[in-house]
C-alpha cells in the first residue's frame, strides 16, 4: 500500500492508474478504522481494480471544537488494516493540505434542505462540511466510484444529491451497516461509553427492530410508535435527539400513502452520540 501526504503526489499516481486503465473505487473515511469501514473497502474491491482510502478529521464538519479535539486517532493500527485488507493507496492529508487558509472562508458546498433537518438541524454546519470536503476529496481522487455507510443514512442523501446535482461523474455506493453482535451499529464513538452504558446501547438498535415491527402492522400511527420507542430509549437512560419515520426518498416526514419508509434515530448515552436507523417498504 502507496501513502500519500500531497495532493499532487496522489494525483500523480492515481493518473497512472487511470492511463492503464484501472478503474478507482474511492473510500473515505476520518480513521479509527473498524469492521464498518472493512465492509466499505471489501465492496470497493468488487468494484474497483484499485482502492484508495483517505483519512482525514475534517474539522470543518464537527461543530463543537472539543469533539473534534477528542476524535480517536490510532493512525499505525488503521494503516496494518488496509494494508491487510489490499487497499492500493492511503491518502492522509494534512490539514494545511486541505485548508491552506483555513477552513472558515473557503468555499463551501451547500445541498439546502436536506442538510438542514435530524442531524444537521443539531449539528448546525456539519453537513456543509461533509458536502464540502468530500467534494474536494472527489476532485483530487477522481474515482470511478465512491462507497459510503447506510449507518450516516443521511449523509449518504447528501452526497448522493450533491454528486447528482454538481454533476460529478462517480457512481455512490451505500453499503449496510455493520453491527456487532448485540444489533449495535459500529461506530468510532463506541468506544466513548463505559462498560455500564455499553451495555444498554444495544437498546437504540432493538427500539427500532420494534418500531418497524409495529409500523408493519400498521395499527398504530407513525407519532404512536415514535413516542413510544423516545418513552421506552428514556427510561433506558438515553437522551433522545430524534426517533422519526421518514420517507426514505428524501428523509421528509412520511404521511399514511409513504410507503418506502425509514426510521432514524440519534440519542446520547453519557459521551457518545449514538445514530441508526433501519428501513422497511410497506408496498
Ligand atoms: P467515518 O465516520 O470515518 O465513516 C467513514 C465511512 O464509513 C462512512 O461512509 C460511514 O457511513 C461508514 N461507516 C461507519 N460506520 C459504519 C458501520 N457500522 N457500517 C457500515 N459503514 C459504516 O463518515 C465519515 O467518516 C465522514 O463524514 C466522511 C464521509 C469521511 C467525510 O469527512
Amino acid at each position: 500500500m502507496r501513502h500519500f501526504n500531497e495532493i499532487s503526489e496522489v494525483r500523480q499516481q492515481l493518473r497512472k492508474w487511470r492511463m492503464a486503465g484501472e478503474r478507482i473505487a474511492f473510500v473515505p473515511t476520518m480513521g479509527n478504522l473498524h469492521r464498518g469501514h472493512l465492509r466499505l473497502i471489501e465492496q470497493a474491491q468488487k468494484h474497483g481494480q484499485r482502492v484508495v482510502v483517505s483519512i482525514f478529521v475534517n474539522p470543518m464538519q464537527f461543530n463543537d471544537q472539543s469533539d473534534f479535539e477528542a476524535y480517536p486517532n490510532t493512525l499505525a493500527q488503521d494503516g496494518e488494516k488496509l494494508s491487510e485488507a489490499g487497499v492500493g493507496a492511503l491518502f492522509l492529508p494534512s490539514t494545511e493540505a486541505l485548508y491552506p487558509e483555513g477552513h472558515e472562508g473557503q468555499s463551501r458546498v451547500v445541498v439546502p434542505g436536506l442538510s438542514d433537518i435530524l442531524c444537521g438541524e443539531h449539528r448546525p454546519g456539519h453537513f456543509v462540511g461533509v458536502a464540502t470536503v468530500v467534494a474536494k476529496l472527489f476532485n483530487i481522487v477522481q474515482p470511478d466510484v465512491a462507497l459510503f455507510g447506510e449507518k450516516d443514512f443521511q449523509q449518504l442523501m447528501v452526497i448522493r444529491r450533491m454528486v447528482d446535482e454538481l454533476c460529478f461523474p462517480i457512481e455512490i455506493i451505500g453499503v449496510l451497516t455493520e453491527r456487532e453482535s448485540d444489533g449495535l451499529a459500529m461506530s468510532s464513538r463506541n468506544s466513548y461509553l463505559t462498560a455500564e452504558q455499553r451495555q444498554q446501547a444495544p437498546l437504540l438498535y432493538r427500539v427500532l427492530t420494534q418500531a418497524k415491527s409495529q409500523l408493519k402492522l400498521s395499527t398504530q400511527s407513525n407519532e404512536t410508535v415514535e413516542m413510544q420507542a423516545i418513552e421506552v430509549l428514556q427510561t433506558g437512560g438515553f437522551k433522545v435527539e430524534y426517533f422519526t419515520v421518514r420517507s426514505a426518498k428524501d428523509l421528509s416526514k412520511a404521511g399514511v400513502e409513504t410507503q418506502d419508509l425509514v426510521i432514524v434515530a440519534a440519542a446520547w448515552l453519557g459521551k457518545a452520540r449514538l445514530i441508526d436507523n433501519i428501513g422497511l417498504n410497506l408496498g
